[in-house]
């Protein structure tokens, strides 16, 4: 974890009220991976003080350039709207453990609702550099709100449901799940706390519809500690938390969801990413 100052490269607006922003940031382009998030400061320390966490959504080791997608949704992302390149912020990340990809996985379904396409983006870009085959289902309320398909990678192939039907399949993005399960190793997700909740049930009936276990894994084998790397790496179904944070590095306990062993976990520090069958999600929280 690094505090480095950030210059502002580029901000555009890709949708209405929705912005990607590359900032140079050497260090965390380099040694950051899909599913880390940024703690940036807001230079407005009058009313600001605490910092806002965004998702890491593509790094690039050449250029040393880090971008974070963003909505608007209230002072601090509206302040970042108002940057103009040069200027710089600073960013403390890179935070939080990443997705894990199991090395046998080939088949990586990446499903994202709305917003949550910033969690799940730079996964795609490394799916492809490692050479697997990647499907991205992508939920949004009607088509003023898809994320357009020119910035994802040519190889990925995009899916898109809208609530409205005025795009691609008329539903939920949940709906189209189903026709990838047996297909896709491994699942990793972003989204609204009620659609990760859904795909976890979803995943939690797959094995017994498919009828096997993919990859070669033995029954709970070997998995140990549920929360670790290893067992987080076979799990079929990885998901990104949201949470209101406040000091994103461990020491507030702001940020807690409830793991199925009934221990709290802190988004910031044990997530964000979790297995989804890591977590209660009938808790208080969902
Ligand atoms: C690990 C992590 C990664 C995130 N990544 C992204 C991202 O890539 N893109 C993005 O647009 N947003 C992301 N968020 C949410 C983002 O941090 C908040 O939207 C932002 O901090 C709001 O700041 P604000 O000052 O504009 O809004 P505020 O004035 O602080 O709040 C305005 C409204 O937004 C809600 N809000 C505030 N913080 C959060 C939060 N953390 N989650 C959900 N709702 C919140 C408040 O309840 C309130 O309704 C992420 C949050 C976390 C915890
Ligand atoms: S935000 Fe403080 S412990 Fe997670």
């Amino acid at each position: 974890m690094r505090l480095a100052a950030a210059e502002l490269v580029e901000s555009r607006e890709i949708l209405p009220g929705q912005w990607i922003q590359a900032y140079h940031a050497p260090d965390l382009a380099t040694g950051s991976r899909a599913g880390q998030f940024v703690h940036v400061r807001t230079g407005d320390l009058s009313g600001m003080v605490l910092r806002r966490p965004f998702s890491l959504n593509t790094t690039d080791a050449a250029t040393g350039i880090v971008t974070i997608h963003f909505r608007v949704v209230g002072r601090g992302t509206d302040w970042f709207t108002r940057l103009r390149p040069g200027d710089e912020v600073d960013l403390l990340g890179p935070l939080g453990r990443p997705f894990e990809v199991d090395p046998r996985s080939q088949h990586v379904l990446l499903i994202a609702g709305g917003l949550g396409m910033a969690g799940v983006r730079m996964l795609a870009d490394a799916a492809i550099r490692d050479g697997r085959q990647v499907t991205l289902l992508f939920g949004a309320a009607s088509s003023r709100e898809v994320y357009p398909s020119s910035l994802l990678p040519d190889e990925v192939e995009y899916i898109v449901a809208t609530d409205d039907g005025s795009l691609g399949h008329h539903g939920f993005v949940t709906d189209l799940v189903p026709e990838y399960e047996a297909w896709a190793d491994q699942a990793f997700a972003c989204g609204p706390t009620g659609m990760l909740a859904a795909l976890a049930r979803q995943a939690a009936g797959r094995r017994q519809r498919l009828g096997v276990a993919t990859l070669g894994r033995k029954r709970g084998g070997g998995k140990g500690d549920p929360g670790s790397t290893a067992a987080r790496r076979k799990a079929f179904l990885q998901v990104s938390m949201e949470q209101n944070m406040g000091c994103a590095v461990g020491a507030c306990l702001g940020c807690v969801v409830m793991a199925t062993s009934g221990i709290p976990q802190r988004v910031c520090r044990e997530g964000p990413v979790f297995a989804a069958e890591e977590l209660a999600w009938e808790g208080a929280w969902a």
